[in-house]
């Protein structure tokens, strides 16, 4: 079993904000995530910047792309990006497009079966992030057994499962002996007073469970 990444996402409103944070913790994380909320404002230009930043990192453009895969992955690769997502709403097409210029992950959220995602690995596609939409956190939704076992039933499929969604340091241990590959923290780094401190609080817990 490898050791999870940590995988900061840089949910700002502004590409200035998001570069201050990922100096503060380019040190700590395996990846760097230009997110959807930081694209929407600043477009490419936020993939572009944050690749310049930290150029020996994992660099994901989280999209959420829904169509026209092909086009939005070259777009990604071009600004730098290793990795983009497609929303699983997204036909297997658009995936496999995508897939054709850069690593894709497949978001979940909502609806999905166990057929589709087979059709995803099938198509080359061995990403997914699971993941717990800040809506439904706001409406009450915990990370718990029912997550693990979702979790846990991909790995056995043969994906690479990112997990996501209001993860804090606390939620690490749900996943004990789980070979998650990345956790992907926003809010909990980028809003911290200090987000070196909470980032390394996040790996620090990453290499006491997994080690
Ligand atoms: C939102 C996202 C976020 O990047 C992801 O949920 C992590 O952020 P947070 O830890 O703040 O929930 O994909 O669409």
């Amino acid at each position: 079993m490898s050791m999870p990444k940590l995988q900061v996402a840089l949910d700002t409103d502004d590409l200035p904000t998001a570069i201050n944070v990922a100096r503060q913790v380019v040190d700590v994380v395996d990846v760097v995530e230009a997110g959807t909320l930081l694209i929407y404002q600043e477009g490419m230009k936020a993939v572009k910047s944050l690749r310049a930043l930290a150029p020996d990192k994992i660099l994901l453009a989280d999209c959420k792309t829904a169509d026209a895969g092909g086009h939005v992955g070259h777009v990604c690769k071009e600004a730098g990006a290793d990795w983009m997502t497609c929303i699983c709403a997204a036909t297997t097409p658009t995936m496999a497009n995508a897939q054709k210029e850069i690593e894709v992950q497949v978001e979940l959220y909502g609806n999905w079966t166990e057929e589709q995602a087979q059709e995803w690995l099938d198509n080359g596609i061995h990403q997914v992030v699971y993941h717990q939409s800040r809506d439904a956190k706001f409406a009450g939704q915990t990370w718990g057994e029912h997550d693990l076992n979702e979790v846990k039933k991909l790995i056995d499929m043969g994906f690479k499962v990112s997990v996501t969604g209001g993860v804090k340091p606390d939620v690490l241990k749900l996943f004990n002996g789980v070979d998650v590959y990345t956790f992907i923290a926003g809010r909990a780094i980028t809003q911290a007073k200090d987000p070196h401190a909470a980032a390394q609080e996040f790996k620090d817990e990453i290499n006491c469970i997994w080690s």
